[in-house]
């Protein structure tokens, strides 16, 4: 049976109460969801899950955009084929109900990896 799922790591991370607002770095998150992939990359901690949180809080830039995100926090514990991709498809299950169902029964019966032999 399939180890039942964090729902935690399916929520958007809280952001603090009180923001320094980075004007810039939203502008281009506006300009770069235009676009089919968005990659945010800058080193640890410096508030990388918070911009995501802030402006995904903040709605649309312009009234006809459509947004609907799903949103994943990995750990660890994700550093395998198939925890990986069943929470990725959970994810996206937040905002698109039923997709993924043929690829979960695929991992549901895939077989664990052999363990690594020293
Ligand atoms: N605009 C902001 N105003 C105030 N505090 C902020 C802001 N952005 C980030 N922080 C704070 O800075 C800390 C690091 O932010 P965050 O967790 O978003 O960084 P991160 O780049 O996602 O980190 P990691 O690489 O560990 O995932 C948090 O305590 C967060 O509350
Ligand atoms: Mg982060």
């Amino acid at each position: 049976m399939p180890a039942p799922l964090l729902e935690t790591k399916l929520y958007v991370s809280r952001s603090p109460r009180v923001l320094v607002p980075r004007p810039r770095l939203s502008e281009r998150m506006d300009r770069g969801a235009t676009s089919r992939l968005m990659l945010v990359s800058a080193p640890a901690g410096f508030g990388k899950t918070t911009l995501l949180a802030e402006w995904l809080a903040a709605g649309p830039a312009a009234p006809t955009d459509e947004r609907s995100a799903a949103w994943l926090s990995l750990d660890r514990g994700d550093n395998h084929p198939v925890s990986f991709w069943t929470y990725v498809i959970a994810a996206l299950r937040t905002v698109a109900p039923g997709v993924g169902a043929s690829a979960l029964a695929l991992l549901d019966a895939a077989q664990p990896p052999p363990s690594k032999r020293c």
